[in-house]
C-alpha cells in the first residue's frame, strides 16, 4: 500500500511537539548512483517543501564518529553496510521526527534488507546516463571508495541498475536543472498517491516547528 506517501504515526511524545493536530511525519527517498545528485536535489526538494533534509552518509559518519572513507578502510564495505542499515533502522523507527527528504548513499538501495525497510516510502531514482555520472564524480572532489576507475564505475552501475529500477519513481535529470528535476519529484509524487494522497500531503507538512536540522 504505497498510498500513504509514507506517513508514519510517531510516538506519544512527538505529538505534544508537532504544531496542532499534525500528528504525521512523511518522507521520500532518493536513490541512485554515485554523483547522481541526491544530495543537491534533496537539499532543493527539502528547501521547496519546508521539509527537513537528511544526509544518510552524515548520520552514519556522526553514528560511528568516522568518516565514510576510514568505515571502508577499517571496517571494509560489509561493516559499512552494518552501518548503513543500522543508521537508515534507527532514522526510520527513532528520529524521524519531522516531514523529510532523505538522500541515500549510492549503495543504500541494493541492499534487499534496506529495500524491504524502505517499502512503505516513496523512493525516487535519479537517473543519469553513467558516463556523465562518472565525470561528475570526478569534478565533485568527494572520496568514494567504491568509484574505481572508469570501467569498474560502470561495472557496478550496471550491476546495480535493475534495484534501482524497483525504485517507486523514476527521473531523468540529464540537461535538467535541480529546480526542474524537484517539479518532476512533487508532481509524480502527487500522482503516485492518488487515492488517499492529495497535493496538500506535499505541502509543507509542519508549520513554524523550527529550524531544520
Ligand atoms: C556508496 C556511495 C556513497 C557512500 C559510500 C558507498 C556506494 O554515497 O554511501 O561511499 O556504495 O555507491 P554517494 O552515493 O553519495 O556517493
Amino acid at each position: 500500500m504505497g498510498a500513504d506517501f509514507g506517513l508514519i504515526i510517531p510516538p506519544d511524545d512527538i505529538a505534544s511537539y508537532l504544531p496542532g493536530s499534525a500528528m504525521e511525519v512523511r518522507a521520500v527517498f532518493l536513490v541512485g548512483f554515485m554523483a547522481s545528485g541526491k544530495s543537491s536535489v534533496g537539499q532543493e526538494l527539502a528547501r521547496r517543501l519546508d521539509w527537513d533534509f537528511v544526509d544518510l552518509d552524515a548520520r552514519i559518519e556522526s553514528r560511528e564518529r568516522q568518516t565514510i572513507p576510514e568505515i571502508f578502510r577499517d571496517s571494509g564495505e560489509s561493516g559499512f553496510r552494518l552501518a548503513e542499515t543500522s543508521a537508515l533502522r534507527h532514522l526510520l523507527t527513532e528520529s524521524l521526527q519531522r516531514s523529510s527528504v532523505v538522500a541515500l548513499g549510492g549503495g543504500a538501495f541494493i541492499q534487499e534488507t534496506n529495500r524491504v525497510l524502505l517499502r512503505q516510502w516513496p523512493s525516487v531514482f535519479l537517473e543519469a546516463p553513467v558516463s556523465e555520472l562518472w565525470q561528475r564524480s570526478l569534478a565533485d572532489g568527494i572520496e568514494r571508495p567504491l568509484r574505481g576507475d572508469s570501467e569498474q564505475f560502470a561495472r557496478l552501475y550496471a550491476e546495480r541498475l535493475p534495484c534501482y529500477r524497483q525504485a517507486a519513481i523514476t527521473i531523468v535529470t540529464s540537461g535538467k536543472d535541480p529546480a526542474s528535476i524537484c517539479a518532476e519529484i512533487e508532481r509524480k509524487l502527487q500522482s503516485w498517491g492518488t487515492g488517499a494522497v492529495g497535493s496538500s500531503q506535499i505541502s509543507p507538512a509542519r508549520s513554524g516547528t523550527g529550524e531544520s536540522q
